[in-house]
């Protein structure tokens, strides 16, 4: 049985001037128990906001516009923010945000930040307890524990902040988690180091489903059981990580896979070539195929109607031509 359920999601942000942005748009998928699914697409694509609206967290000016999300068949829909905090993050969904600094209160201790984040979750917080729990869990992430927790996030290193906030957000064991973009500000040698650390947690048994959001599709090629690709707000393509990496259907897909691709064995990986063009304002209506302006096998009609999401081969895809 699914335990994570994603009914056609639209989310929209209203702007101070009435202005509606339709940041994502008719997102479908189901998870089970276990699963890993990667989500990929370039920056403003609609990643950050799709997480919010998954965990049902709505603080203006988001919204949600149509669609239903489900944990263990349990609504997160037309929910007070004050009520998801209590019963729904956590435990059972929690997520791992981009940037450490920004999740992380400046002028309170890592332990401190931890109690808050607990009290906000939980009706009767322990502090001793919380903090015990702390100790046990930081031990082990291969850092000087009682150091970190008693330090202020400056006084850290970006990994022991990042390491830090993975180890607040995942407290409670949550069934499942949302890593966004968890490493991309970090260098390189502290990036590897914070995925090893959340697929140990993982192994762990520590949570057990995850959903890891990056720009970079070829960093979910050994990770992810399934991917979905986003575009301007709608996933173009999802399907198994195989069906996506080693025969992508939409031709952006095959944009963002082809850098991977054509790196020889032995060889540096290339750069990735970047995609000419930007992707649509979201601000504006958008007729027919959103991608249709930058993709190289564009035909005329494609801008002429909706492209909705079929089968093709196996999975589903946001394209006329993808046979
Ligand atoms: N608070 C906000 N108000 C209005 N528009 C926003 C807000 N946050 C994000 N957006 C817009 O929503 C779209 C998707 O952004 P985002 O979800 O952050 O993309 P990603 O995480 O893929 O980079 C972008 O066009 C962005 O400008
Ligand atoms: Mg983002």
């Amino acid at each position: 049985m699914a335990i994570f359920e994603v009914d056609n999601l639209s989310l929209h942000y209203l702007t101070r001037f009435g202005k509606k942005i339709h940041a994502v748009t008719g997102v479908t998928f189901n998870m089970e128990k276990g699963e890993i699914l990667g989500i990929a697409g370039e920056s403003g694509c609609g990643k950050s906001t799709l997480v919010n609206g998954l965990m049902g967290l709505f603080i203006p000016p988001l919204y949600p516009t149509s669609g239903d999300v489900r944990v263990n068949g349990e609504s997160l829909m037309n929910r007070t923010p004050n009520d998801i905090r209590q019963n729904v993050l956590s435990r059972k969904v929690s997520m791992i945000p981009q940037g450490a600094f920004n999740a992380l209160n400046p002028t309170r201790k890592v332990k401190d930040i931890a109690a808050d984040v607990m009290a906000a979750h939980l009706k009767n917080v322990d502090k001793k307890e919380i903090y015990d729990r702390l100790v046990e869990r930081f031990d082990l992430f291969g850092m000087d524990t009682k150091k970190v927790l008693n330090s202020f996030p400056i006084q850290l290193t970006a990994g022991e902040r990042q390491r830090s906030v993975i180890g607040i957000s995942t407290l409670l064991n949550p069934q499942m988690v949302i890593a966004d973009e968890p490493t991309s500000a970090l260098d390189v040698t502290t990036q590897k180091v914070v995925i090893r650390l959340i697929f140990d947690l993982l192994e762990k048994g520590i949570f057990s489903t995850m959903i890891f959001i990056t720009h970079e599709l070829p960093l979910l090629r050994h990770v992810a059981d399934n991917i979905g690709i986003m575009y301007a707000g709608e996933f173009v393509e999802y399907g198994t990580t195989d069906q996506i990496v080693f025969d992508p259907r939409h031709p952006y897909t095959k944009a963002l896979m082809g850098a991977m691709l054509s790196a020889e064995p032995g060889q540096k990986q290339k750069k990735p070539t970047a995609i000419e063009g930007a992707p649509p304002n979201l601000a504006n209506p958008i007729f027919g195929c959103r991608f249709a302006d930058r993709c190289p096998v564009a035909k005329e009609d494609c801008k002429k109607s909706e492209q909705e999401i079929r089968m093709v081969a196996g999975r589903q895809v946001r394209c006329q031509y993808a046979e």
